[in-house]
């Protein structure tokens, strides 16, 4: 989704503008632009609905004085108004003398906009971010840019983090509500960005801003919180490095997350493993007792919300039931409830939202996520941090296995700790998971021996059904999921047993049927229904299959392992189809908007 970089530097801004807005592709946008000034005090705006590359292209050919080191960029990733140039950020003010690059939504601005236009203001964009400009542009002509930007945000709803260049003084100033931004002072210059991996090739600490915070971006920060000014927050060490984000020689991001699995989840186990059977993870969080568990999530981290509670019933006999986040408002939270709000960016806006729901009420919350500083983490009780290490790949891979190894982890400590689970069976459970990474590997062997074989024979099918049972659902969902997002073709997951309920009418001869073979007895005859209608089955899981990965059916997380099969099938497909599997279409890595 749509990123901002600004810099204040010695060099010109534009060296750091360019590395900075690749660093932050891997969100997924449709456009990008930049704001620079220039020597004299110009201002340089480049915009594009190309790639990045079209923006390189841009300052390469430029004649025009040299740029200095004040400059702010933009990624869109579009909600109100059509991809175009001219929607692309940055946005200015009708004297021209502002640059604005926003993220976030302005709730109100269609009321707004029409009483900035009856006061004179002039539009040139469809996007709800304009209005920004022009309330800042009102408000400036009393002075001071922080204290214009200040009383602009008085009457906006919504969120954002902003970023203000003044063309004349080069001053910047930032703002955040609801939307994540951070800066942080370098031996390069200042920076602010909404996502550290902007900034990681100059940045060993950050400072997060909180809701309703504003910045001046110079080297002494004047922080302001509701007109007040404070001290700035606490730095946070960076855990990114700028070339986190390299290839390393693989072909795409996604080959090599599917491969960095194993070494991510041995890594959580040396985190957490000893606070497992002796419950001391769980205790260390602080929190209360709990009755019953509430998961909450979208997309693939709800998958691992359903292999969570899938763990806790089976292990604890606890009540446990995922939530889509988007549709938590529906929901009634439980008497002793706990929620797990799984999110590997914590940035995503249905989550958030959710947290503020009927769902959770006054429960507590627990935040899984792969960015402890997110605002999720922020908002949560406790956070337990997933250490998957950057994903840059929009479709979720490593953190998926993460938040399940993290999960499973967290709530064996937690059945520990109260007492329903025991201390030895606990162990029992770390020793398997320590045997994971070999596993996955394992797994991911076999998978990219067999696995393209098989793909010469789908890429002409336009639709897969996944299926499942029990312990093994969570992951059929999770691969139908990714065949989805990478292949643009229709998947759907089933539990084995509902396809005679209405699905088995989609079997034909040859209709695709991916079955996880986790050892359930009852799978055997369903296979058999769809054989028998003339489906093209490919059988993952337990010795036997035609990918053969699973070792311990038994375990309470279920077939794991089952998920590199899975990720492989989809990459090898989308690959053979021509697309590109770090950047599927229309989707976004942090879904900042509801
Ligand atoms: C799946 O590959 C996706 N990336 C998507 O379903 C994702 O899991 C969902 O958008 C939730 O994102 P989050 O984990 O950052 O909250």
């Amino acid at each position: 989704m749509c990123g901002i970089i600004a810099c204040r530097t010695d060099r010109p801004a534009t060296e750091y503008l360019r590395v900075g807005l690749r660093r932050l592709e891997y969100r997924g946008y449709d456009s990008v632009g930049i704001a620079v000034r220039t020597a004299g005090g110009g201002i340089a705006r480049l915009r594009t609905t190309e790639r990045i590359g079209a923006l390189d292209t841009l300052l390469d050919r430029w004649t025009g004085p040299r740029f200095d080191g004040l400059g702010i960029g933009h990624t869109r990733w579009a909600t109100h108004g059509v991809v175009s140039e001219g929607n692309a950020h940055p946005h200015t003010d009708c004297a021209n003398q502002i640059s604005v690059v926003h993220n976030g939504i302005i709730v109100n601005a269609v009321a707004l906009r029409a009483r900035l236009a009856r006061a004179g203001h002039k539009f040139v964009t469809t996007v709800d971010s304009e209005v920004l400009c022009h309330l800042i542009e009102d408000e400036r002509r009393a002075g001071d840019l922080l204290q214009a930007v200040q009383n602009a945000l008085a009457s906006v709803q919504g969120s954002w983090a902003l970023a203000v260049l003044e063309h004349a003084t080069g001053r910047i100033v930032l703002a955040a509500n609801g939307s994540p931004l951070l800066v942080a002072h370098t031996a390069d210059g200042d920076f602010a960005a909404s996502d550290i991996a902007a900034i990681a090739d100059w940045v060993d600490e950050y400072r997060v801003l909180g809701d309703g915070d504003i910045v001046d971006l110079t080297d002494q920060d004047t922080w302001r919180h509701c007109g007040a000014a404070i001290p700035p927050p606490m730095a946070t060490r960076s855990l990114w490095r700028g070339g986190d984000v390299e290839l390393d020689g693989y072909a795409d991001y996604m080959a090599k997350e599917i491969d960095e699995q194993p070494e991510a989840v041995a890594r959580i186990l040396d985190e957490l493993g000893d606070g497992i059977a002796t419950g001391a993870l769980w205790n260390g969080l602080g929190l209360p007792p709990f009755e019953r568990l509430r998961m909450l999530g979208c997309g693939t981290s709800l998958n691992a919300g359903n292999v969570l509670g899938n763990l806790a019933r089976r292990l604890g006999g606890v009540p446990a039931s995922a939530t889509l986040a988007s549709e938590a408002g529906g929901e009634v939270a439980d008497t002793g409830q706990l929620c797990l709000a799984i999110s590997q960016s914590g940035e995503t806006a249905d989550v958030l939202r959710a947290m503020q729901s009927s769902a959770v009420g006054e429960s507590p919350v627990v935040a899984i996520t792969n960015n402890v500083h997110s605002t999720l983490a922020r908002r949560a009780d406790a956070v337990v941090g997933c250490s998957a290490g950057p994903e840059i790949g929009v479709a979720a891979t490593k953190t998926f296995i993460c938040q399940v190894v993290t999960g499973s982890a967290l709530l064996l400590s937690a059945l520990v700790a109260t007492k329903r689970l025991s201390t030895p069976s606990a162990m029992g459970f770390v020793d398997d998971l320590r045997r994971l990474p070999d596993q996955l590997a394992t797994a991911a062997a076999v998978a990219r021996c067999v696995v393209p074989t098989m793909v010469d024979g789908l890429l002409a099918e336009s639709g897969f059904i996944f299926i499942a049972r029990g312990l093994g659902l969570p992951y059929a969902a999770e691969g139908a999921l990714k065949l989805t997002e990478l292949t643009y073709r229709w998947a759907e997951c089933y539990a084995a047993g509902e396809l005679k309920h209405g699905p088995l009418a989609l079997i034909g001869a040859g209709t695709p049927v991916i079955v996880i073979e986790n050892g359930d007895p009852r799978l055997a005859a369903n296979t058999a229904e769809v054989q028998a209608r003339g489906a093209r089955v490919i059988s993952i899981g337990l010795p036997g299959s035609a990918v053969p990965v699973i070792e311990n059916h038994t375990a309470p997380w279920g077939p794991i392992v089952a998920t590199v099969p899975l990720q492989i099938l989809a990459r090898t497909m989308a690959l053979a189809l021509g697309h590109d599997v770090d950047k599927p279409r229309n989707l976004a890595k942090s879904v900042t908007v509801e």
